[in-house]
C-alpha cells in the first residue's frame, strides 16, 4: 500500500517547520507543504529549500494575490464588511482562500489528510476547518498545535535542534503577526493589556501620525461598479492599486486600528491592525454610496455589511448565505461609480469631494438660493399626513388622562 499523504499549510515558521517532522513520524506519512502568497512581505524566498530540508516530500508555492483581490477583497469592500465596525478582515479573508488552495493541492496530490498550524484558541482554526468541511468533507483534519506535547517555543526549538530542522536565527518578535496585502494583524506581548498603548515597534508598515509629513497627500480614487479602478486618473489593476494606497497611506500614518474584539470562540482579544489601503478604500467607497444609493438601500445595506463581516470573521465564506448576500450587494453596486477625493494627513483620512454620473444629489432641490425648485407648498400637506398618527395619539392620550 502506498504511504499516506498529508497536505500541510506551511509558512516556514517554527511551528510548521517542526510540524513537518512531527506529522511524518506520527502518521508515517509523506508531507506535501503548501504556501500561498497573499502579498505578505515576509521572506518567501528559499521556502522550498527550507521545506524540503525539513523533510517535506514536495512543496507548492501558489501566487494567490490576484484571486485574493478580485474574489475576496473586492466583494468584502463592496459589502462594506468591517467587523464590529472597525476591522477590515485581512486575516479572516485570507484564510478561506488558503484553505481552498490547500484542499485543491491536497486533492491533486491524492492526500488523505489536511493539516494547519493554527492554535487552539483562535479564530483561524475555525476558518480553516469550516472551509475544509465545506470543500472536502471526506478528508481528515489535523491540528497538531491542539494536541502535540510541546508546551513552549523553547520545547519546539529543542525538538528542532534534536532532529536537524533548520530554525531561523533571527530574534523572535515579541508579537504574533499575520500579514497580507489587505492588512497586518498584530497581537500578544504588551498588547495583551488593553490599557497599554501599542508601542511604536508593534507597527510594521505605518509611520506614526506624529512623524508623518506636515504636508497632506490628496488622492483621487475612481470606482466602477463599487470597485476601485484608478488612482489620480491612472488606471491600475487591483493589486497595484492596493499596494500604492498602502504605501501612501502608511507614509501618512493612516490605517492604524486598535480593537478589543469578540472572537468566535468566546474570548475578547485586543488586536492592533495596520490597514492603510483598506481604511482608505472603505471610507471612499462608503462616501460614494452616500451620494449614489437610494435612501432605503443605503440605510438597509449597513445591516448587510455587518452580516457579511460576521460571516467572513466566523469562517463561513463558502456558504449559501454568502452567495445570497452577494446577490443583494451586487444589485446595489452598479451606481457606485464615480470619483472620491480624499486627504491623508497625520493618521487621518478626510473627504474633500465626490462626484458621480449616478449622483442622486440634486443641487436645485437642495439649494437655499433662488435657484430652488423644491415645492415648499407640498411640504405642508406632507407634514399634515405624516404627523396625523401622532396627533391622533396625543389627543386620545389627553382625553384619557
Ligand atoms: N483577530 C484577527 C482575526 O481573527 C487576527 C488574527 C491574527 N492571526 C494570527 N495568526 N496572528 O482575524
Amino acid at each position: 500500500m502506498s504511504k499516506e499523504k498529508i497536505a500541510l499549510a506551511y509558512s516556514g515558521g517554527l511551528d510548521t517547520s517542526v510540524m513537518i517532522k512531527w506529522l511524518k513520524d506520527k502518521y508515517d506519512a509523506d508531507i506535501v507543504a503548501v504556501t500561498g502568497n497573499l502579498g505578505q512581505q515576509k521572506e518567501i524566498e528559499n521556502l522550498e529549500a527550507k521545506a524540503m530540508a525539513t523533510g517535506a516530500s514536495s512543496f507548492s508555492f501558489l501566487d494567490l494575490r490576484k484571486t485574493f483581490v478580485e474574489e475576496y477583497i473586492w466583494p468584502a469592500l463592496k459589502a462594506g464588511a468591517l467587523y464590529e465596525d472597525i476591522y477590515p478582515l485581512a486575516t479572516a479573508l485570507g484564510r478561506p482562500l488558503l484553505a481552498k488552495a490547500l484542499v485543491d493541492v491536497g486533492i491533486e496530490e491524492e492526500c488523505t489528510m489536511l493539516a494547519h498550524g493554527c492554535t487552539g484558541k483562535g479564530n483561524d482554526q475555525v476558518r480553516f476547518e469550516v472551509t475544509f468541511a465545506s470543500l472536502a468533507p471526506h478528508m481528515k483534519v489535523l491540528a497538531p498545535l491542539r494536541e502535540w506535547e510541546f508546551k513552549s517555543r523553547e520545547a519546539e526549538i529543542a525538538y528542532a535542534k534534536e532532529h536537524g530542522i533548520p530554525v531561523a536565527a533571527t530574534k523572535k518578535s515579541p508579537y504574533s503577526i499575520d500579514e497580507n496585502i489587505w492588512g497586518i494583524s498584530i497581537e500578544c506581548g504588551v498588547l495583551e493589556d488593553p490599557m497599554v498603548p501599542a508601542p511604536e515597534d508593534a507597527f510594521q508598515i505605518t509611520t506614526s501620525p506624529e512623524k508623518a509629513p506636515d504636508k497632506p497627500a490628496v488622492v483621487d480614487i475612481e470606482f466602477e461598479g463599487g470597485i476601485p479602478v484608478a488612482l489620480d486618473a491612472r488606471k491600475m489593476d487591483g493589486l497595484d492599486l492596493i499596494m500604492a494606497l498602502n504605501e501612501v497611506g502608511a507614509a501618512h500614518g493612516v490605517g492604524r486600528l486598535d480593537l478589543v474584539e469578540n472572537r468566535v470562540v468566546g474570548i475578547k482579544s485586543r488586536e492592533i491592525y495596520e490597514a492603510p489601503a483598506a481604511t482608505i478604500l472603505h471610507f471612499a467607497h462608503r462616501e460614494l454610496e452616500r451620494l449614489t444609493l437610494e435612501k432605503s438601500v443605503f440605510q438597509y445595506k449597513k445591516n448587510i455589511g455587518q452580516d457579511y463581516a460576521n460571516l467572513i470573521y466566523n469562517g463561513t465564506w463558502f456558504s449559501p448565505m454568502r452567495e445570497a448576500l452577494d446577490g443583494f450587494v451586487e444589485a446595489t453596486q452598479k451606481q457606485v461609480t464615480g470619483l472620491v477625493r480624499v486627504k491623508l494627513f497625520k493618521g487621518s483620512v478626510t473627504l474633500l469631494g465626490r462626484t458621480s454620473p449616478w449622483s442622486l444629489y440634486n443641487e436645485e432641490l437642495a439649494t437655499y438660493t433662488e435657484a430652488d425648485t423644491f415645492n415648499h407648498k407640498a411640504a405642508e400637506g406632507f407634514i399634515q399626513l405624516y404627523g396625523l398618527g401622532l396627533k391622533t395619539w396625543s389627543e386620545v392620550k389627553k382625553n384619557n388622562s
